[in-house]
């Protein structure tokens, strides 16, 4: 069954409504008596307009496995908790402005703050995944937590480095953003008391899908427009990431254009002339177009893993709507 973009942002409003209330009947519980400030940190932080796909994948997931039911829901609430503590560290990490089209939390209350409020999200997420779906799926959460800090340890080691590989590039955004996405699959999945196959299908499937969704996110970087991505664009250059767009060009380069594009990477990158010459370069050698069909590439991948459902009628709709989001992806704008 295919499902178009209308279909797939209903679904989507309605996981997101259902995995909202989940999450302030959650914050109710478990916040009252804790201090105001704590309160307020999580919630300005998780509240902010996020678009809830890990939640999404999650549901979606356990639905194409046959299981759908209250607890679902927060259980996919741990994975956006998750998700938002991620965001609030790393906000620190890439000394970031905006997020969501707001103050990032650090900027709007304190360091401090921002990290402990992360940290109380991070270990609430970690009690639901065991809550719901025990050692097993502790072990998938925790390996991708791990993975993603990881990630970030490499991601800060190759800083301004010019030399940056593809390869590394892959295993940065593999452990940083592919496996959280992967694990909110496999979770739904587990969830569902799903068999191995089905469980790793789904896996592969979200790890296709996260590659893919980190690549548009480094491509909007670039191009995108602040008013809809919420966050600051030209970040990652200023940061000193080498994203794909950046290190194709590079690879594309002649020699001559490779020593000029060094000296931009090497030197002060906060100037504005800096971040457009090396926007141009990028753009004239084709960067922007060889990540947009990585990004393809990936997506085509992951959609393949969704085949072992074919033969399961009752999955078709869950599976058709994982299909359309894997469109959605390549084209979002936000
Ligand atoms: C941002 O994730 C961080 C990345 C992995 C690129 P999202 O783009 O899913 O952020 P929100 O939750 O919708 O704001
Ligand atoms: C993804 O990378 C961040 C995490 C894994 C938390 P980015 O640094 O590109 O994400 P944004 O652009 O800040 O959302
Ligand atoms: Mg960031
Ligand atoms: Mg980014």
């Amino acid at each position: 069954m295919t499902t178009d973009s209308t279909g797939l942002k209903t679904a989507v409003a309605e996981v997101a409504a259902r995995v909202e209330n989940a999450m302030r009947k959650d914050l109710a519980g478990r916040l009252a008596g804790s201090d105001p400030l704590l309160r307020e940190v999580v919630e300005y932080s998780l509240f902010s307009g996020g678009k809830r796909i890990r939640p999404f994948l999650c549901v979606l997931s356990a639905r194409c496995c046959g299981r759908d039911d209250a607890d679902l829901y927060t259980l996919a609430a741990a994975l956006e908790y998750l998700h938002t503590a991620t965001l609030m560290h790393d906000d620190v990490v890439d000394h970031a402005p905006l997020r969501r089209g707001r103050e990032t939390a650090v900027q709007r209350y304190s360091l401090e703050d921002a990290i402990l409020a992360g940290d109380w999200l991070h270990a609430r997420s970690l009690y639901l995944v065991g809550k719901f779906t025990g050692a097993e799926g502790l072990d998938v959460f925790c390996s991708a937590t791990e993975g993603m800090v990881n990630g970030e340890f490499v991601q800060k080691r190759l800083c301004g480095d010019y030399r940056a590989s593809e390869e590394d590039y892959f295993a940065v955004i593999t452990q940083k953003t592919g496996n959280l996405i992967a694990s909110s699959c496999a979770l739904g999945a587990l969830y569902a008391g799903a068999d191995r196959a089905r469980v790793q299908a789904l896996q592969r499937y979200g790890e296709g899908v996260g590659i893919a969704f980190q690549i548009v996110d480094d491509l909007l970087d670039y191009t995108g427009r602040q008013a809809l991505t919420g966050k600051e664009t030209g970040n990652d250059f200023q940061e000193g990431k080498l994203t794909l767009p950046l290190i194709r060009a590079l690879a594309a380069a002649s020699p001559a254009e490779q020593e000029e594009m060094k000296k931009l990477i090497e030197g002060d990158r906060t100037r504005p002339e800096a971040r457009a010459a090396i926007q141009a370069f990028i753009e004239s050698l084709g960067g922007f177009q060889s990540a947009a069909q990585s990004a393809q590439h990936c997506v085509t991948e992951a959609l393949g893993k969704l085949a072992l459902f074919s033969a399961d009628p009752a999955a078709s709709p869950h599976v058709g709507l994982l299909q359309a989001l894997t469109g959605y992806i390549l084209v979002r704008k936000k």
